[in-house]
């Protein structure tokens, strides 16, 4: 069997203390590659230390939604240079969070729209954080017409939003929220959605799935969640892994 984590914040501060041991175990059970997601550009240099050390971990570059607040007149130079560089295989994560609305509505509106420009001026693909405004979200997707989708990362959106972002040419990716007792509305959207068109992932530290709720998450818990849409599904484990790392390997367009 073999996964492929497609979103990772290994650079985190839980991870401080055995952030090579973490990276280490994943590799050496079933897990493929990793995916590093950028939160903000300091972030950036740090992703680039980890993907030099690992031929299968990559990064994206960008500013989190929660972040864009810190969105100046460098932001987008800083963002393209970095988006030449072999191991970073997309933008984000960047997108709309108006749950917590760490940083004004207006700016996130903006700095979305910019790195969704970014992302064709350098021709990568998006990855997406989006809560409580899949609305918004993808009516600007549809004005900046994207012409290189990429994925919707942990999503929690309705049905609808999910056939509107497939139509898009969107990924979904699920993460260990899937696996959680209360998500019944999710795992109804997961079952409706070809298996051809999703990621799975683990958004670590974050977002842990059962049986490790509570703990800290880890690349190599991603299986969990590929479980758990095997079960949604009624297919088995290995090819949720196989399939589901193909389109990570598409999306991103790596090896
Ligand atoms: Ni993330």
């Amino acid at each position: 069997m073999s996964f492929i984590d497609s979103h990772a914040h290994l650079v985190l501060e839980p991870f401080q203390n055995d952030r090579d041991k973490v990276i280490n175990e994943a590799f050496s059970s079933e897990i493929t590659h990793i995916i590093q997601s950028c939160d903000n550009l300091d972030e950036i240099k740090q992703n680039l230390v980890l993907t030099e050390k690992y031929n299968n971990l990559y990064s994206s570059v960008g500013i989190h939604p929660h972040e864009a607040s810190l969105w100046d007149d460098v932001s987008k130079i800083t963002i393209l240079e970095h988006s030449k560089k072999e191991k970073v295989i997309a933008i984000g994560e960047t997108g709309l969070d108006f749950f917590y609305n760490y940083s004004p509505k207006e700016i996130q509106l903006k700095v979305f729209r910019e790195q969704i420009k970014i992302s064709k001026e350098c021709s990568l693909p998006l990855i997406i954080h989006c809560r409580d405004a899949f609305n918004e979200a993808l009516q600007i997707l549809k004005e900046e017409k994207t012409e290189i989708p990429g994925v919707f990362h942990c999503f929690t959106g309705s049905l609808d939003n999910a056939k509107e972002a497939l139509k898009l040419g969107f990924y979904i990716s699920w993460s260990g929220i899937l696996t959680f007792k209360n998500a019944k509305d999710l795992k109804e959207v997961a079952q409706e959605i070809p298996l051809e068109k999703t990621l799975i992932e683990t958004d670590s530290p974050f977002l842990t799935p059962i049986p490790f709720r509570g703990k800290r998450n880890e690349p190599k818990f991603v299986k969990y969640v590929a479980e758990e849409l095997a079960k949604i599904k009624n297919l088995n484990v290995e090819e949720v892994g196989q399939i589901t790392s193909e389109n990570t390997k598409k999306v991103f367009n790596i090896n």
